[in-house]
């Protein structure tokens, strides 16, 4: 139905953009032009234009996060017309990090997911639990809020990465078992919102200290249609070994 999104979230990294043209140009050597695979790199924005010759069908830039409007004086923030402009046809939106320490709401998070749709930047949404919070009330509470008053069309485009907050950077990351539990619960959550045709047409995809030997784990048996990995895009080699994986 899909193909298999690998996305990498390269954060405030690498140091240097010699560094960044580097790492993509391995990764671009490994992702083959046809297959199941489709790879996303997603660098801080800065790099956007000069990464954007290497990108192709299968592999793709994305944005770290957008702003809600579409111009106008919001000092140091890139709207996402900006950001497509620069290459980027997806844009990570909600992540945890962006929740915790800028103080991203769901409303504004709602507002984003708006502003990329608008310019045609497809969203990863990100959602989860902390550590000690319930998997399905944070998910249907966050799925609730950040989807408001989306229609049907602007949901297909929409990815839905399910990271638990605890597993983000930690090596701790979900047993297989919790996330299908998560898998289905958020395919029954769009159902409730939408409908069940949209909800199984909706991808999701696992973050959290996704590494080489466990990427499958969340294809085969959490039934989910990708990774989000983070520490482990960094590194070349590891990267390319989940997208190698993925591949067989
Ligand atoms: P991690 O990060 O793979 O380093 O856990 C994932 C993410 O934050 O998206």
């Amino acid at each position: 139905m899909f193909k298999i999104l690998v996305i990498a979230n390269w954060k405030m990294n690498p140091k240097a953009f010699k560094e960044a043209s580097e790492l993509f140009e391995t990764v671009k050597k490994a992702v083959k032009k046809s297959g199941d695979i489709k790879v996303i790199i997603c660098p801080p924005a800065l790099w956007l234009k000069e990464l954007r010759p290497g990108a192709n069908l299968s592999l793709s830039l994305g944005a770290q996060n957008c702003h809600w409007e579409t111009s106008g004086a919001y000092t140091g923030e890139l709207s996402a017309q900006m950001l497509v402009d620069a290459g980027a046809e997806f844009v990570i939106v909600g992540h945890s990090e962006r929740r915790n320490y800028m103080g991203e709401s769901d409303e504004i998070v709602n507002l984003k997911i708006k502003a990329a749709l608008r310019s045609k930047l497809r969203p990863i949404l990100c959602v989860g639990e902390r550590a000690g919070e319930e998997m399905s009330l944070v998910v249907e509470d966050q799925l609730t809020r950040d989807l408001v008053s989306l229609s049907v069309n602007q949901m297909k485009e929409v990815i839905i990465a399910y990271e638990p907050v605890w597993a983000i950077g930690t090596g701790n990351n979900c047993l297989p078992d919790n996330a299908l539990s998560a898998t289905l619960f958020i395919r029954k959550t769009l159902t409730k919102l939408y409908s069940r045709f949209l909800a199984d047409k909706t991808p999701i995809i696992y973050g959290g200290s996704v590494h080489a030997n466990n990427e499958n784990d969340y294809i085969k048996q959490a039934r989910m249609n990708g990774v989000l990995v983070g520490g482990a895009s960094l590194e070349g080699d590891e990267f390319i070994k989940i997208i190698n994986n993925l591949s067989k």
